[in-house]
């Protein structure tokens, strides 16, 4: 079970920069009219990740694969980046030992699992360089297929293992996930002898973790993802209910209050940052997964009026206990622009007593006894208690402790939180309109065909003006 708990976002006991009930009550017919249209979408199948959760055919040909790819490598290197890769960074480092790539191969549940998730040569080289080519599999995600960092990283990784294992064999080191027909990377699939798995067209990068995008890499590292996909399920369940009764409960659906509070603090009370702090080390990249989602789906200049409205929260992570050391202070005592979504985890799968020593030394006796799952838990709850008796604006997911269905349900949750608040904004949830623009401009540059005029607009370009470049 998520408990999701939203007291402390409420005006009736934070004050001025909460919401109230009133608010949510006089919200409540667009907030009905949010949950048809998201309903009315799903059912005209616009929205593929509301079928994800149901896929066993899915679920059982890449369990097979995974067995399959066991057998045959020792590592597993995701291409990818975005909707490509957050969400499969995210399982591994919730779902797997912290230190999963060091265990030795007897004590690992798969294979290693390696995510560059960007182009930077120098961390390419780290990994490339690491590798045993011969013992390695390339799994090549990009749902346009024509990604220019996930696709220039496959050539460079296609060349070393081509110069490695030849190229009748290279084939058998890369897999493919992408668009059932379109892109490059799907018109070479059959020229590269690479086996392909398809992410539905009707699912976007963001919302694709529980697809084949997310599935693989969990499952070749062990991962339980029939378990994962039935914590989806089982968030979907409630909001089934709701639909079969015809009549949304609002205050019993923890994704559409999470919607509304989150609109109206945005809107309403300028709180235009939200912050998802993990008080769980092992959400932590659940965090950062969650800044793409809510960054490009809600971040957009006109509604579906075609009017202007640049929507979105400016969503931020951070950690705890760790950021209780770098940022709690200007979240407590800095501008009154936040709101704070705690991810929090009741039980530790591993806790560690703090033994008793120096009894005379107060500064050490307090400690001895305790356990680093009890400091945890006080230090989270102490960081909740000030941010709200500071009046900032804050609430807290929890689950009872991190496994597959609860990262799942979890996953889901905050997918159905962004439909929502993006009928709210009114605005297109599902499209990337700025991002496009940026990968134009690079096409352009790199001399892409069809891209003439982008690059011509860049050189058109103000120029950097020298007097304000100042160097040491
Ligand atoms: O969510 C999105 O749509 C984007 O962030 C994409 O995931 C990202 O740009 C990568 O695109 P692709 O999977 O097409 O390579």
């Amino acid at each position: 079970m998520i408990r999701y708990d939203f007291n402390n976002l409420r005006a009736e006991r934070i004050g001025e920069h909460g919401v109230s009930d009133q608010e949510i009550k006089a919200l409540e017919p667009r907030l009905r009219q949010a949950f048809e249209n998201v309903r009315k979408m799903r059912q005209e199948k616009q929205l593929g990740f509301f079928d994800l959760p149901y896929d066993t055919a899915l679920a059982d040909e890449i369990t097979k694969l995974a067995a399959d790819l066991k057998r045959k490598f020792e590592n597993f290197v995701v291409i990818g980046i975005g909707g490509s890769a957050l969400g499969n960074i995210a399982i591994q480092s919730a779902l797997n030992h912290p230190e999963y790539n060091l265990l030795p191969n007897g004590k690992r549940r798969g294979l290693r699992l390696f995510v560059p998730d960007n182009i930077d040569p120098d961390r390419l080289h780290g990994v490339l360089d690491l590798l045993d080519l011969n013992k390695t599999v390339f799994n090549v995600i990009t749902k346009s297929g024509n990604t220019a960092e996930s696709i220039s990283t496959y050539l460079i990784a296609r060349e070393r293992v081509i110069k490695t294992v030849g190229i009748e064999k290279h084939g058998e080191h890369f897999i493919f996930t992408t668009d059932a027909s379109k892109g490059e990377l799907r018109k070479i699939a059959p020229r590269e002898n690479a086996r392909c798995l398809t992410i539905p067209a009707t699912v976007g990068g963001r919302f694709s973790v529980l697809s084949s995008v997310g599935l693989l890499s969990a499952a070749v590292t062990g991962v339980n993802i029939r378990a994962l996909l039935d914590g989806a399920k089982k968030v979907d369940q409630g909001q089934r209910m709701d639909q079969a009764a015809g009549l949304v409960e609002i205050w019993k659906n923890p994704a559409l209050l999470g919607a509304a509070y989150h609109y109206l603090l945005d809107v309403k009370k300028k709180k235009n940052v939200h912050i998802m702090c993990s008080y769980s080390h092992r959400l932590r990249d659940v965090a950062d997964w969650f800044r793409q989602l809510w960054a490009e789906s809600l971040g957009k200049r006109v509604n579906r009026k075609g009017q202007v409205v640049h929507a979105g929260q400016t969503p931020e992570k951070s950690v705890g206990v760790t950021d209780q050391h770098s940022q709690v202070q200007l979240y407590v005592e800095g501008p009154f622009d936040k709101v704070i979504t705690f991810l929090s985890v009741s039980q530790f799968d591993h806790d560690i007593t703090i033994p008793q020593a120096f009894d005379d030394v107060e500064g050490f006796a307090y400690l001895g006894g305790k356990t680093l799952g009890d400091l945890f838990h006080y230090e989270e709850r102490a960081t909740e208690l000030v941010v709200t008796q500071t009046g900032r604006p804050n609430c807290a997911i929890r689950i009872s402790k991190v496994d597959e269905e609860a990262l799942g349900g979890l996953f889901f949750l905050l997918e159905l939180q962004t439909a929502y608040i993006g009928e709210l904004y009114d605005i297109n949830t599902y499209d990337q309109p700025g991002v496009e623009q940026g990968k134009n401009f690079a096409y352009g540059l790199l001399g892409r065909k069809g891209y003439e005029e982008r690059k011509r607009e860049f050189e058109a370009a103000a120029r950097p003006d020298p007097r304000f470049v100042v160097s040491t």
